[in-house]
């Protein structure tokens, strides 16, 4: 969570830096702030409680000049989120600014050296702790800020990227990570800085992703380096990264969660292009054949992710095991970290996340790791942490995904697990020709039959206006369903702020079915499958009840259209397709009823995208 941005060069540093903090907002909104250096000596600081655009309009007045500059977003951790705690922070001397991703840890110890040693504090945070350590190192010696920020830094136990400037030392930034992300974009104009590349990327297509205690000096010549905390150099080649800007605008759409739905049926086209190849009835996904022996020797596999990519978790469980007949456990990663699992060499770990910075997935892979397991990542993000620290991996290729509630990585999670399971299948000698050529044409036709279910938008948004002020949903679904049910449930709760359950549509008689009366909505996925009569009863049961059903269903569908008080009819697919294609109207309920309401859908109440802290 929270956004950093940075720049130091030849241009304006505050049109980067705002700009950078509304493409990072998506990490954290409840306070925002700038800090540049418009001449030696000056310290220009503008905080503002709530979104980047509160920031934009308090410093209208105010001189925002300056060819180096550090911004952030936040979302809290030590101390409320208001004015005081926002970054970013500054030394009490009045020379440094600093902005942090992460938590200190220990940042109590330190506060209460510092306050013995006459140090005042402004804020709650621990982040202002940080900011005094490096003032105090640095005027307790003649050094270097670098060699501050080195000697502060092997003090701090926890996470943190950070970026500092010296209000004396005009010329440059000092950045540095641990287990919180950062990339320099190396441009003609400057240097730029950035917890991940969405900011960068309209400016320079060059990066390199600093690594776990590196430490960055950008000047502004436009020379940089990076040295370890012990001031060894590190090298790292520029990588190049391929984001289309258009990718991060809302392309006439009010928010990016609808646009990023509607985007679906392009982005998993995106996803699949050169992994499924129907003229060579193949499905290529590279590391799966770079790492056969090891995948196909597994004694078991273990996905670890948190929310929504832990239902799509949830999902490749069943493909797995259906495909290939490996026994898979899902686990939330932040109960996984903290257990004692029994982890064997020769397990596979599967980390699935959409940014591939979530703190918990992290740990618990190089948890795994540690106890001799070997490690893929499904990530979206390029380059992120997951991605870099696991053995092996696939892209997911969706594209940015700004707004907070996950859609069209839930898909091509989905998607890709699909692609992973079967390519798995193939090495093991399980799938043959026939069905092979039968998921390579049902994985190919899924964008036509999203864009089919997107056709119901309107109608889907007429339903939403007859939800939109209840208390409580119930979401049911059974085998491949369950999961979606789940998913359903956290993106209506999410977004719209309304109580939401995600139940196995069996289990509602062991318990839940005693909530059931006229004012209980139920969302049934009620797809043709081996288990639809089974879900026909379960219908019946709450229809008896009085519940009103919203039934998702098989186009055609005949028995649930005469049970439901509104059907959402979809394509068939094949059974284990269906959460890609019956989660789509799910999203779309989700968006209308929290846009009916009002709410800010991008940007959800207390939550950010990127969860870096655990
Ligand atoms: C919900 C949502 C979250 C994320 C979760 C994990 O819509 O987006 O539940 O799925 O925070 O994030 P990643 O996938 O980035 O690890």
């Amino acid at each position: 969570m929270c956004g950093i941005v940075g720049y130091i060069g030849k241009g304006q540093a505050y049109p980067v830096l705002i700009n950078g903090l509304n493409r990072l907002e998506y990490r954290g909104y409840d306070s925002a702030g700038v800090a540049m250096i418009p001449e030696k000596g000056t310290l220009n600081i503008y905080k503002a409680a709530g979104k980047v655009k509160q920031l934009e309009d308090s410093v209208k007045n105010c001189n925002i000049e300056g060819h180096v500059g550090i911004a952030h977003t936040r979302w809290a951790t030590h101390g409320a989120p208001n004015k005081e705690n926002a970054h970013p922070h500054c030394s009490m001397s009045g020379r440094l600014a600093l902005v942090h991703n992460g938590i200190i840890e220990n940042y109590g110890v330190l506060k209460d050296k510092l306050t013995e040693k006459g140090y005042v504090f402004s804020s709650t945070t621990d982040t202002e702790v940080l900011v005094q350590l490096i003032d105090y190192i640095y005027g307790a010696g003649d050094m270097s800020l670098v060699a501050a920020v080195q000697l502060a830094l092997k003090e701090v136990i926890g996470a943190y990227a950070i970026a500092v400037i010296d209000r004396d030392n005009p010329d440059m930034i000092v950045a540095a990570r641990k287990s919180s992300p950062l990339v320099i974009g190396m441009a003609e104009d400057g240097l730029y800085l950035a917890s991940d590349a969405t900011p960068i990327v309209e400016y320079t297509n060059k990066v390199i992703y600093l690594d776990d205690e590196e430490v960055a000096c950008l000047n502004m010549d436009g020379t940089y380096r990076i040295v370890d905390l012990d001031n060894a150099d590190c090298c790292h080649e520029a990588q190049t990264v391929a984001v289309n800007i258009g990718q991060l605008q809302k392309g006439g759409f009010p928010h990016f969660m609808i646009k990023e739905i509607f985007d679906q049926p392009e982005c998993l086209a995106d996803c699949m292009r050169g992994r499924v190849l129907k003229d060579m009835n193949k499905i290529v996904v590279s590391a799966v054949i770079e790492n056969r022996d090891v995948l196909l020797n597994a004694r078991r596999f273990i996905i670890v992710a948190c929310g929504t990519s832990w239902h799509a978790g949830l999902i490749g469980k069943q493909l797995i095991e259906d495909f290939c007949r490996i026994p898979v456990e899902v686990e939330y990663a932040s109960e996984f970290r903290y257990r004692n699992p029994v982890i064997n060499e020769g397990d596979v770990v599967m980390a699935v996340s959409q940014s591939g910075e979530t703190a918990d997935t992290l740990a618990a892979i190089e948890m795994a790791k540690e106890k001799g397991a070997f490690i893929y990542g499904v990530c979206n993000v390029v380059g992120s942490s997951i991605a870099r620290a696991a053995d092996a991996g696939s892209y997911i290729h969706v594209g940015p995904e700004i707004g907070v509630a996950s859609t069209k990585a839930f898909t091509g999670q989905v998607t890709v697990l699909t692609m992973i399971a079967m390519a798995l299948a193939k090495e093991m000698g399980r799938a043959d020709d026939g069905f092979m050529a039968k998921v390579i044409d049902e994985l190919l036709s899924l964008p036509e039959k999203i864009k089919e279910v997107l056709a119901f938008d309107e109608y889907i948004k007429d339903i939403a206006r007859i939800f939109t002020y209840v208390h409580n949903f119930i979401y049911l679904g059974r085998g491949y369903a369950f999961p979606v049910a789940l998913e359903g449930a956290l993106k209506l709760k999410e977004i719209s702020y309304i109580h939401a359950e995600g139940y196995p549509a069996a289990e509602m008689k062991h318990g839940p079915i005693a909530l059931i009366d006229s004012n209980m909505p139920v969302v049934v996925i009620a797809t043709k499958t081996h288990l639809y009569d089974k879900v026909v009863s379960n219908v019946q049961e709450i229809k008896s009840r009085g519940g009103r059903i919203l039934a998702v269903v098989t186009k055609g569908d005949t028995v649930i259209k005469n049970m439901a008080d509104f059907c959402i009819e979809i394509p068939e697919t094949m059974e284990c397709m269906e959460p890609v294609v019956a989660s789509i109207p799910l999203q779309l309920l989700a968006y209308h009823v929290a846009a009916n309401k009002g709410l800010d859908v991008d940007r959800p109440r207390n939550l950010a995208k990127s969860v870096t802290v655990e």
